[in-house]
């Protein structure tokens, strides 16, 4: 029997599709085996000023199929600071939480880390970002749906493209991972991709122009991963008006729109078999680890291993990318 009787749960960071659904599961699998639920809102901010409210399962009826998070979500200064985190941790004696599950990336994860070893208490993570940039977990929250958003959004650039025989770059979110250009770019049959991971190593530019853009076509897509390593969209595109003037160039920036929209059903089944294990993991006397998927199998992450671990992306698809795109 675990001496947990009370667990509080956060979303923080950059919100996700499926951060609902998680909490959702979380909040359930927790009553269901006989725990309090508390709710912080705002992140770490909540943590430290109190934003705290017992949630009951009726709270999180009705927002599996939301985008967003309930909870709402911040990127907290203060709780970078120790006074910020010995703020928080006051609160949780106030308000009787024995544990925490925290919803977010790298940065909540760290958070919540350097939380865990201040003031010994258990912490279990769930990856939500749409980044995918966290090691140990094949997919994170959010992943999927915001890749189903960059194809819709790709194929209705590619009919004004192919119309106007014009050369499209594409920017995606990311941060400073590729996993979303990349894949979007499988996915939506776009003809390249420039991703930071390999940007270091060769001018992806000048390389996919030397071995010329599609032949059968005047249009071309390039997904461009947004970074300072690849020059985002904008900057790829200058440098195509300077050094290659005779293309029709243009640019989209996807942005914020990447991260709405109702999650998909991967996600949801993702966030909802993470959030039932996060309760199971705590029930183990886990602490300090981040649950992750790997192969279909559910896997505890340590936190030193999911954050600081550069996780490798799959230099294979490039290939595929180069070769179907001929
Ligand atoms: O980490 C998720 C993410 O959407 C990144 O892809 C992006 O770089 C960043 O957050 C944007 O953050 P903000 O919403 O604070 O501008």
């Amino acid at each position: 029997m675990s001496s947990i009787k009370c667990i509080g749960i956060l979303t923080s960071g950059g919100d996700a599709p499926g951060m609902n659904a998680a909490i959702r599961a979380v909040t359930r699998s927790a009553i269901y085996n006989g725990m309090e639920v508390k709710g912080i809102y705002r992140g770490y901010k909540g943590l430290i000023t109190g934003e705290i409210v017992e949630f009951k399962t009726q709270n999180v009826s009705n927002i599996i199929q939301r985008g967003g998070t309930i909870l709402k979500t911040a990127r907290c200064m203060e709780f970078k600071t120790p006074e910020g985190r010995k703020q928080a941790y006051d609160n949780l004696l106030k308000e009787k939480i024995d544990a925490l599950v925290t919803i977010g990336g790298d940065g909540t994860l760290s958070g919540a880390r350097i939380f865990a070893q201040e003031f010994n208490v258990p912490v279990v993570g769930l990856p939500g970002t749409i980044d995918n940039d966290l090691f140990g977990t094949d997919v994170t929250i959010g992943y999927d749906t915001a890749l189903n958003t960059i194809m819709e959004c790709v194929d209705k650039i590619r009919d004004t493209a192919s119309s106007h025989e014009r050369l499209f770059f594409i920017e995606v979110m990311g941060r400073d991972a590729g996993f979303l250009a990349l894949n979007g770019a499988l996915a939506s049959g776009a003809e390249a991709a420039i991703i930071p991971e390999i940007s270091v190593e060769k001018d992806q530019l000048s390389e996919m122009i030397e071995q010329g853009l599609r032949k059968s076509k005047n249009s071309s897509i390039v997904l461009v991963a947004e970074s300072e390593v690849t020059g985002g969209a904008i900057g790829v595109a200058e440098r195509v008006k300077k050094e290659y003037p005779h293309f029709d160039v243009r640019v989209t920036i996807l942005g914020h729109l990447q991260r709405g929209g109702s999650p998909s059903a991967q996600d949801r089944i993702m966030a909802t078999r993470m959030g039932a294990a996060a309760i199971d993991a705590l029930m183990e006397d886990q602490r300090n680890v981040m649950i992750g998927i790997q192969n279909e199998q559910i896997v505890y992450v340590p936190f030193s291993k999911a954050i600081r671990n550069e996780k490798p992306i799959n230099r294979d698809l490039l290939n595929v990318l180069r070769i179907t795109s001929i």
